[in-house]
Order: structure tokens, then C-alpha cells, then sequence
């Protein structure tokens, strides 16, 4: 390997088709100046350096020792994808606050006190906390209404009920979880869509009422021009304020308007077997594309994306 070349280091868990395949595609266009590899690490000592550009991260959410790992990494000046002390910051709720400042549409969202205490906890500790006034809930969102954890994904915890009855089972099995109530949008499409590096769009039609290996629907119609802009613009202005460098937003369009339903997705799914063939040669492509420029042209360290000063400019107009 020439001294000068730099090395991605790919940090992932179980999937096995994205990885392998974007190696090879950064090994095709690093012109032998960049390329690829499954990062190596062990126990971490305090002075230690690492010889990686860039490392993408597919799994620190699930491993916390990596979480660490590469916040070290990125104060020791490697580029890491995505942003890990923003990924350990964000949440689905303080999402919408986002999506708002971007002129981004979202479902009306409660976040819910804790059904059960968390651990340490006992009635004291909640002084500052008053009773729900449920029925203020119920009015504002209206049935039905979706349950769902605000630090969420993987489909986990979450509940489409149609009355009191059913939301307070849902909610009684919510454990300590931080759970949001949120409007169930009546959509007449849905779209996960990516959004790589900040600035390329890729959208897929997905049927959530399908099972999971039919959700990304394969030879959809053509969408019109004019929805097909709004969902490019919306998906693009939320990654931009997130400072996602890799993420999926999906949209529930009703009535010619999409609402931001899930877009905090920093390790979305990019399995060849349950994004299909040609949405996957578009994310392999477009990561290492991305990537390599990247590693050519590092950003500088940020906390975050572009959140704080659209909150002041949104601010700003509403004074
Ligand atoms: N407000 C809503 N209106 C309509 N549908 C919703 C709403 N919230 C969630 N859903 C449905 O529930 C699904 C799961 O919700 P969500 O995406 O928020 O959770 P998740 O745990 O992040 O799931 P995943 O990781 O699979 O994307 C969505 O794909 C969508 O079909
Ligand atoms: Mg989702």
C-alpha cells in the first residue's frame, strides 16, 4: 500500500451484503489513494492513535464501547459517519422541533412522563411532575393514535391504537420507556427515502402494511414532478439540520403534504435483500462516492448539523 494511501474503516455488526460491497466500490474510485477495510479495534488505551480517515458507523447505537471508541476517534481528527456526539444527543421527539424549524410538516406529538419509574427512582423523585390531563391528550391528537418510544427504531415499542382502552394497555406496557403520542397520519403514500452526504436524494416507495420483505415497493409508478420535488426538498432540509452525512426520512403524504413520521435514522437499513437490487446499487454507489470525497476533503469538527441556527432563523420570522 503507498504511504500516501488513506484507509475508511467500516465499523458494523451482523449485516453482511453493504459493507463487503462498498469496500469494493471505494476500492474502484480511490484511484489506489483511498481505500477500504473492517476496522480493527480492542481495548482502547488512552493515548492511542488511529490511522483512519474516515471510519462509517453502522452499530455503535447497539455496542456503547464503540460509541466511545469513536468519539475518541473523531477528537483524534478522523471523520466519523454520522456525527457520533449528535447521534447520542437526538431523539425522535426533539426531531420535530427540527423538522418545524425547517418548514418541515409533522404529526401532532405529546411526549409522554414515564408509566413506570426508571431505575434509581422512587415517588420523590418526581415532585416537579404533574397528572396527565388525558382527555386534553386524547382532544389535541384524536384518534387513532400512534405510541412510540422517543429514543425508538427497529419497529420496537410501537402502537397504533384506536381508543382509550387500548392506549392505556399500550401504554401500561411501556415500562420506563420515554414514550410520544403522536397523530396517526391517514397517508395516501409513504417514502423512505435516503439522503447521502447532504445533498443526494433517493427515494423509495414503501408500503409499511406489507410484510417486511415486500415493504420497499419494486416498480412503482412514477410519482408527479411536483410531489417528487417536495419530498426531495423536505427529506434534504432535514438531513442538512441534522448534519446526517447517511440517514433515511420517511413521509406519509396526506393530501399533497408529506409529514416527517421517522427521520432520525442514522444506521438505516441498506441490506441488499430488503432494499432490493437496484436501491442498493444506488446506495453503495453513492456512499462510497461520498465517502471518498469525504476522505479528500474533510469537514471540519462539529457538534451538530444545521439545527441551532435554523431555530434561530425560525424564531426570528415568528417574533
Ligand atoms: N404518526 C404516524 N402516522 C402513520 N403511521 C405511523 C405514524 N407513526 C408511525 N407510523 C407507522 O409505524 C411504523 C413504525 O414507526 P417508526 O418508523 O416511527 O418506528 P421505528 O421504530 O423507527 O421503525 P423502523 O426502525 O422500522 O423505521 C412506520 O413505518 C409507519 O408505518
Ligand atoms: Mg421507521
Amino acid at each position: 500500500m503507498p504511504a500516501a494511501t488513506k484507509k475508511i474503516g467500516l465499523l458494523f455488526g451482523v449485516e453482511d451484503s453493504f459493507p463487503w460491497a462498498l469496500v469494493d466500490a471505494i476500492a474502484a474510485r480511490g484511484g489506489g489513494e483511498v481505500v477500504a477495510e473492517a476496522v480493527s479495534i480492542s481495548a482502547l488505551r488512552d493515548t492511542q492513535s488511529f490511522d483512519y480517515a474516515l471510519i462509517l458507523d453502522r452499530i455503535s447505537h447497539e455496542v456503547p464501547f464503540y460509541r466511545t471508541f469513536l468519539k475518541v476517534a473523531a477528537a483524534r481528527g478522523v471523520q466519523i459517519v454520522n456525527n457520533p456526539f449528535w447521534w447520542s444527543a437526538d431523539d425522535k421527539y426533539f426531531g420535530n422541533i427540527v423538522a418545524d424549524a425547517v418548514g418541515v410538516a409533522t404529526p401532532r406529538t405529546m411526549l409522554l412522563p414515564h408509566k413506570h419509574r426508571p431505575p434509581n427512582t422512587e415517588a420523590a423523585s418526581y415532585r416537579n411532575m404533574r397528572f396527565v390531563d388525558w382527555n386534553g391528550v386524547f382532544e389535541y391528537l384524536g384518534f387513532p393514535i400512534f405510541l412510540k418510544p422517543a429514543y425508538g427504531g427497529g419497529w420496537k415499542d410501537v402502537y397504533k391504537v384506536d381508543d382509550a382502552g387500548a392506549f392505556f394497555t399500550a401504554y401500561d406496557s411501556s415500562r420506563d420507556l420515554v414514550m410520544m403520542a403522536q397523530e396517526a397520519i391517514a397517508f395516501d403514500s409513504y417514502f423512505r427515502i435516503y439522503v447521502i452526504g447532504r445533498e443526494r436524494v433517493h427515494l423509495m416507495r414503501y408500503d409499511p402494511s406489507q410484510p417486511f420483505e415486500r415493504r420497499y415497493v419494486r416498480d412503482a409508478p412514477p410519482l408527479e414532478a411536483a410531489l417528487a420535488e417536495r419530498l426531495r426538498r423536505d427529506a434534504l432540509a432535514l438531513s442538512v439540520a441534522l448534519g446526517y452525512d447517511m440517514n433515511t426520512v420517511e413521509l406519509a403524504v396526506r393530501g399533497g403534504i408529506p409529514y416527517a413520521i421517522d427521520f432520525t435514522n442514522p444506521a438505516p437499513d441498506a441490506d441488499r435483500y430488503s432494499i432490493g437490487d437496484d436501491n442498493f446499487d444506488w446506495i453503495v454507489t453513492n456512499m462510497a462516492d461520498v465517502l471518498v470525497e469525504r476522505v479528500r476533503n474533510p469537514r471540519p469538527f462539529e457538534l451538530t448539523g444545521a439545527w441551532p441556527q435554523a431555530l434561530a432563523a425560525r424564531a426570528r420570522e415568528r417574533a
